[in-house]
């Protein structure tokens, strides 16, 4: 295990297993060293589980349990290839990182951040008509790209609590929600009628820069751009050069292109939210991730395959 993750995890490992707890985000080298004979990974997002590592870790690995829903951090295939299970933590963390984008949404379209600075530092002369006006959010459209969960959870925050008109695009298809209005269209249209965007699709070679100089050009100009999937899928550069020539109004970003770093000018963009990763950041949704990431481990050293499991392919193998 990486780093100790509130909750259960541990206590349940230990149950189980020789725990090591490494403690520290290492270079790919000394991580290398650390897995060297592991059964069981519980990897950070930011710990690549590449060729390189599985080979270090070498033949009695079971199990890569990553500590996230996204796995961009793992080659899956190569783990497929050694017969080794690739868990994650899907649907526990939804709701948190549905509440989170949609804070991004309304912070950045009302300018929250803007005018706590106001406050902060005493710029605020008394009430004006034409002061810090931001974008309307009940009834506006939102264009939510990447239509599994969390996107989807997002979307029945916008609809049901701001009555938001909903346009999804997503790679494999938006599927009828019940009860829930939703217009499935091309990334193109979504693009051009959405007062808010946000991503929500995972990180592939398919989505790396999906939104980049040539997309958001085509966005409104009073639109604001929301990222709390992964950094890489928005040209950060591209997003910075469209801020600061208000191509679009504005933009709500938890994740990097190349976190921890934001690209150069970002912070100077006031029309901007940024948070640090933060999607997850509940103590509740960071427990259940971390119980949900043991119990992955133990149904692996037990026999069977990850409660969550990205390659349950695995168990054909002879
Ligand atoms: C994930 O799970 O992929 C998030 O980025 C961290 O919770």
């Amino acid at each position: 295990m990486t780093l100790s993750v509130p909750g259960p995890a541990e206590a349940l490992l230990r149950e189980h297993c020789e725990l090591q707890v490494l403690g520290e985000i290492l270079a790919p080298e000394r991580y290398r060293e650390a897995i060297r004979g592991a059964d069981a990974l519980l990897p950070q997002l930011r710990d690549r589980i590449d060729e390189a590592a599985l080979d270090a870790a070498g033949p009695h690995l079971q199990v890569v349990s990553n500590y996230a829903v996204g796995l961009d951090n793992i080659d899956i295939p190569a783990c497929t290839k050694r017969g080794v299970y690739v868990g994650n933590t899907p649907e526990v963390l939804t709701d948190a990182t549905a509440d989170l984008a949609m804070t991004l949404l309304l912070a950045a379209g009302r300018r929250v951040v803007e005018a706590d600075h106001e406050m902060r530092e005493g710029r605020y002369a008394g009430w004006r008509p034409d002061y810090l006006l931001g974008q309307e959010v009940t009834g506006a459209t939102l264009g939510v790209i990447g239509f599994g969960r969390i996107g989807r959870a997002v979307a029945r925050r916008a609809a049901l609590g701001f009555s938001m008109r909903i346009l999804a695009y997503d790679p494999g298809g938006v599927a009828r929600q019940g009860d829930l209005d939703v217009e499935g269209c091309s990334l193109e249209r979504l693009l051009m009628e959405s007062d808010f965007v946000s991503c929500h699709v995972p990180l592939t070679e398919e989505t790396h820069h999906l939104i980049g100089a040539a997309e958001l050009a085509s966005m409104r100009r009073s639109a604001i751009l929301v990222n709390t999937s992964r950094g890489p899928i928005i040209d950060e550069a591209a997003l910075v050069e469209a801020l600061q020539k208000g191509v679009i109004a504005g933009a709500g970003l938890d994740v990097y292109e190349n976190e921890p770093q934001m690209a150069p000018g970002l912070a100077a963009c006031t029309s901007t939210v940024l948070l640090p990763h933060l999607g997850s950041a509940t103590g509740k949704t960071r427990a259940a991730m971390g119980e949900l990431a043991a119990r992955n481990v133990l149904a692996v050293l037990a026999g069977g395959a990850p409660i969550a499991c990205a390659n349950p392919e695995v168990a054909q193998r002879p």
